[in-house]
């Protein structure tokens, strides 16, 4: 399948480009915003809330999206009716930006997206297209221009249809919709590592027509007429298989995950009975943790005053996950770790039996949520990155906190302990670990907005603070301490 992920801002051209691609190449085209504006259409018929995760959950109760070709003009339709005429108004759009920021939105999209593109040779335009729908697209592109120029082509285009809008209206819902956004949770706008970016501010359309034509023209339709005059026998198709780059050109990434290793995962997903395992690798590896990464956990008892609940860690390295998992979790360990950790049929099945739960990052993994719930519910301890991710640079300064601890927290009723790493652990040095006092959200038991989460996100992020002051103080005192002492075995020396 042809797979062209076109993402950017909006007003900076990408539908008009997809557009001309997809006729160029005999391809559909798909405009993805239009499936978030048709959402929120629905919503805003039926009274509810564009911003209420919970009320457009079971909205999607009784929703289904058909997205038709009516003269090669996408036409999309929820629950029958054609909601197509009605996306462009002005106040769809912001309808749009709000409604698109919800997981449960996200989710249901990327999911009818994917298998879109599974099915069609096809042309998408959208904000996440290449980071996250299709990160193995053929061909990516962002496609920028300033906010001015935006709102610039916007103001054309609205007096053109004899709209009257405001141009400085129009610019500063550009830069609240470009800040929305990026700045959500799930899959934020954002350019993908391996995408072209292309500032469309001084260019004309048919500049970067031609631009985006010659990338697509090289890396699909050229190795198309590779494959169309390449030997037939047997060995030279195997040297072909044995090239990742050609394979992708055909949109056959090699790093895709053979579906019995995704069968395999979902049985990860089931509870264990038995953790004799992760016993035993304990008592093995709890010694050599210790000579390789020598820790002081500092107000350990802190981690044994609650009976199960959630220990939310900063994360620097591979390896620093050992020592909250050696220290606190003596008989199994339950702590979300990336998926693809489990794609090793070795590393995965060892991460299962110790009690390790696979999370999609960046997805509504009901899977895992399931499995995170089993865990609370059954009063044991579970840990977890509250910044979804390490933090590669080594700073004290922790990430932008995900929601997923606060949901879990609120929703299972049960407390929190938070934990600092002085700094990224270093091996055959002496490392500092703080544990918190454990604490709960329980002035948000009942939340239902993703406003509530973010709150309750800050207050884990303010007892970060206090363990985080709580680590600095304990080793600065231990370094004044040393050089006191230092000095006055200094001046007994003399
Ligand atoms: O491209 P557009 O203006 O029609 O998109 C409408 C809104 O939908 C936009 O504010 C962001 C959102 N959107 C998204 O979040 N992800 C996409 N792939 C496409 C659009």
């Amino acid at each position: 399948m042809i797979n062209i992920a076109i993402d950017g801002p909006a007003g900076a051209g990408k539908s008009t480009i997809a557009k001309a691609v997809a006729k160029s190449l005999k391809i559909i085209y798909l405009d993805t915003g239009a499936m978030y504006r048709a959402t929120a259409y629905f919503a805003l018929q039926n009274n509810i809330d564009v911003k209420d995760e919970q009320a457009v959950a079971k909205m999607f109760e009784n929703f289904n999206m058909d997205i038709v070709y009516e003269d090669g003009a996408q036409q999309i339709l929820v629950n029958g009716i054609n909601t197509t005429p009605y996306l462009r108004e002005h106040y769809m759009s912001k309808a749009a930006s709000d409604i698109s920021a919800l997981p449960v939105v996200r989710y249901k999209m990327v999911d009818l997206q994917r298998e879109f593109a599974k099915t069609h040779d096809v042309v998408l335009d959208g904000r996440d297209i290449g980071t996250f729908v299709l990160p193995d697209a053929n061909c990516k592109f962002f496609m920028t221009a300033t906010p001015e120029e935006r709102a610039n082509r916007r103001f054309k285009e609205l007096q053109e249809k004899g709209q009257d809008v405001d141009y400085d209206t129009l610019l500063k819902d550009i830069i609240q919709r470009d800040y929305n956004d990026s700045h959500r949770e799930v899959a934020p706008l954002k350019q993908a590592d391996d995408a072209l970016l292309l500032d469309t501010t001084n260019m004309t359309i048919e500049e970067v027509i031609a631009a985006v034509k010659k990338v697509v023209e090289e890396k699909v339709s050229a190795p198309s007429e590779a494959a169309k005059n390449a030997p037939q026998n047997e060995d030279a198709n195997k040297e072909k298989d044995d090239k990742p780059g050609e394979l992708k050109a055909f949109g056959k990434a090699s790093s895709e995950v053979p579906e019995k290793t995704l069968k395999r995962i979902k049985t990860y997903y089931q509870p264990q009975k038995s953790f004799v395992l992760y016993r035993f690798l304990r008592v093995i590896l709890r010694p050599l943790q210790c000579i390789l990464w020598p820790t002081k956990v500092i107000n350990k008892e802190n981690a044994f005053k609650i009976d199960g609940g959630l220990y939310l860690c900063n994360h620097y390295t591979t390896f620093d996950s050992l020592i909250p998992i050696f220290t606190m979790f003596k008989k199994e360990a339950h702590i979300l770790a990336k998926y693809e950790l489990f794609f090793n049929p070795l590393a995965g099945s060892i991460l299962y039996k110790m009690g390790a739960i696979p999370v999609r990052r960046g997805e509504a993994d009901t899977d895992s949520v399931k499995a995170v719930f089993r865990v609370l519910k059954a009063d044991k301890k579970l840990l977890m990155y509250p910044e979804g991710t390490r933090n590669r640079e080594g700073t004290q300064d922790m990430a932008e906190l995900k929601t997923g601890a606060a949901r879990f927290a609120i929703k299972m009723k049960k407390p929190i302990v938070p934990m600092v790493y002085y700094k990224p652990t270093k091996t055959c040095h002496k490392n500092y670990l703080y544990v918190g006092e454990p604490f709960t959200l329980e002035e948000f038991y009942g939340a239902k907005t993703s406003e509530e989460y973010h709150a309750a996100t800050e207050v884990i992020r303010q007892h970060f603070d206090e363990a985080r002051a709580g680590v600095n103080a304990y080793v600065e005192s231990l370094h004044k301490k040393k050089s006191k002492a230092d000095k006055t075995s200094e001046k007994e020396d003399k």
